[in-house]
């Protein structure tokens, strides 16, 4: 296959539309009585959890098998009716499947791939080899398998997984394949026993990813996937799923729940809240619990990022409802309003402008290379600009909390990790190895002239599968400077390793910056410091890029190698 990693080329084409219908920013949110009242929502799914096949799950052994499966019929419940649509998952499954394992486990994972596509299962967020890290650097052909053992000495987190083929990862995660990883150590443990933390049924994993359907044919709609050109800027849809369904209801009692909510949309951005406008506690970030709590009222999350939260329903009155939203916001894209003198585009003249769409022959390249791995399950089909494409910013209900049981709940959340937990050593900026001459990396976005082709890179450079970007010295301690000189914000993500943020445009770390990060936003001329350990298990070539899929598949990504010995040939 011919490989193209610069395919985005209408950004401009966002920027003009950008400028009208603006939300306005941070508005008092409304509240939306009607979702409130509709008894027309679908039951929240709870994710099907994988059980150990080595039949103890008491040991420290877990043996799993994922095999990932296209044509996989899924029954979408939504407040306006359910239809039927081919997806790809795990195991034949119609959820996410969501596996679970303690700190120090020995994993044995078969990965089957029943796609007609190269295929990889990424682990997102662990401190494992790079050999077992599912990067492209080791794909997974059609019909063959691989398997992936390794240990994740590291804290407990709410991680996943997902597919990381060369180009294909978008594709992968948006047609379904994604699961969750939930890892618990002997501090979750204790939480949990000690009432300091909510469990069971009290602790529900919320996935959230927005999609785009076609028009329904005999019952059955299918994933519109890149069906406009916009849509490689980052592809958004115009439904938001919350495990498999949209605008889900879920019974609590009047109590604490732990919520672990991950986007893991291709590249949409939220900012959770309450319809009420009620507080909440952030207990964990992508990498594991914080130190200390953070009380909030809302959270602002990019592609990948995940949060643990604390909502408290013990003063909410049996019979009350309330929705979890994503506010009204204002994208960073929009202060392109004025881009005769944004000097943080390098765009040559505005004729350009005018020039967005492709030419027939870049549009057959397109839909060619679509169909060199694609199946039936996409349609190729243009469908009307800017229908089924919600703009990051829209207010959109998420889903429903409807309180049905009074309960007398003891539950009282810790104020501070015990003290053997890591996250209580921050890394000190002052003992780095690299410290004066900090790694850079300089997210940007170009347009080059040639029919008005939007190219994303890191320090100028389009991805390159043959080519190792950073050498990093094994066990060394490191300051990592991300900025992102581009009118969007870019979720920035490194494998093998979780950061702790020291700045964010020289500000200190605060609030949930304090935990431990593998995914981060990094807004529009903003400039982030973060700080990391490679450890012994760290060896080998891993990626980092931009956890906007399309930018990543487009080239927005680049390979760090840590130790002598690498994985690229
Ligand atoms: Cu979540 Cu390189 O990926
Ligand atoms: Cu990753
Ligand atoms: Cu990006």
């Amino acid at each position: 296959m011919n490989t193209i990693h610069t395919i985005g080329y209408s950004l401009i084409a966002t920027l003009l539309l950008a400028g009208c219908g603006a939300s306005s920013e941070n508005s008092n949110t409304a509240v939306d009585k009607a979702f409130l009242n509709s008894t027309s929502l679908p039951s929240l799914h709870i994710l099907p959890v994988l059980t150990d096949e080595d039949g103890n799950s008491n040991d420290a052994k877990a043996t799993y098998t994922l095999t990932a499966n296209q044509n996989v019929n899924v029954n979408i419940e939504t407040p306006n009716g359910n239809w039927t649509t081919p997806m790809w998952r795990y195991n034949n499954n119609p959820l996410p499947m969501v596996i679970k394992a303690n700190r120090g486990d020995q994993m044995t994972l078969n990965f089957n791939n029943k796609l007609m596509s190269d295929s990889t299962i990424h682990w997102h967020g662990f401190k494992i080899p790079a050999n077992m890290d599912g990067g492209p650097d080791f794909p997974v052909a059609p019909n063959k398998s691989m398997t992936y053992s390794f240990t994740m000495n590291q804290p407990a987190a709410s991680m996943w997984f997902h597919p990381h083929p060369d180009m294909q990862t978008g594709k992968q995660v948006y047609m379904g394949l994604a699961g969750v990883f939930l890892l618990n150590d002997d501090i979750t443990n204790e939480l949990e026993q000690s009432n300091q933390l909510p469990s069971g049924d009290k602790d529900i994993t919320l996935l959230v990813q927005d999609r785009r359907f076609g028009m329904a044919q005999n019952g059955v709609k299918l994933l519109q996937y890149k069906t406009q050109d916009m849509d490689n800027d980052g592809m958004l849809g115009d439904i938001v799923l919350v495990n498999g369904s949209q605008s889900p209801k879920l019974d609590v009692s009047t109590g604490k729940y732990r919520l672990r909510l991950y986007n893991v949309s291709n590249a949409k951005n939220y900012d959770f809240a309450f319809s009420d406008g009620r507080s909440f506690t952030i207990v964990g970030t992508d990498g594991g619990l914080l130190a200390k709590p953070v009380k909030v009222n809302h959270i602002f999350m990019g592609a990948a990022e995940r949060v643990e939260i604390i909502v408290d329903f013990s003063k909410d009155r049996v019979g009350s409802k309330v929705a979890l939203i994503s506010k009204a916001f204002q994208d960073d894209n929009m202060e392109m309003g004025n881009m005769g003198d944004n000097d943080n585009m390098n765009m040559n003249d505005n004729t350009e402008m005018n020039n967005t769409n492709m030419s027939p022959m870049e549009e057959n390249n397109m839909s060619n290379m679509d169909n060199d791995t694609n199946n039936s399950n996409t349609m190729n089909q243009e469908s009307t600009p800017m229908q089924g494409r919600m703009a990051n910013g829209t207010e959109v209900n998420i889903m429903r909390f409807d309180v049905t049981k009074e309960i007398t709940d003891t539950t009282t959340i810790y104020t501070s990790l015990p003290q053997r937990a890591e996250i209580h050593n921050r890394l000190d900026a002052n003992n780095a190895d690299n410290l004066g001459n900090e790694r850079q990396f300089d997210m940007t976005m170009d347009m080059n002239g040639m029919g008005g082709m939007m190219t994303f890179v890191i320090n100028g450079k389009t991805f390159d599968p043959k080519r190792v970007d950073e050498y990093v010295s094994q066990n060394s301690t490191e300051i990592w400077n991300i900025t992102n000189n581009s009118p969007m914000a870019h979720p920035f993500h490194a494998h093998a390793i979780q950061w702790q943020i020291l700045s964010r445009n020289g500000v200190p770390a605060s609030g949930t910056d304090l935990g431990w990060k593998d995914t981060f936003l990094v807004r529009a001329d903003e400039s982030v410091k973060i700080i990391g350990k490679f450890e012994p298990v760290n060896q080998g070539d891993y990626m980092y890029h931009c956890h906007i899929l399309e930018h990543e598949d487009a080239g927005m990504m680049g390979y760090f190698r840590v130790g002598d010995n690498g994985n690229v040939k």
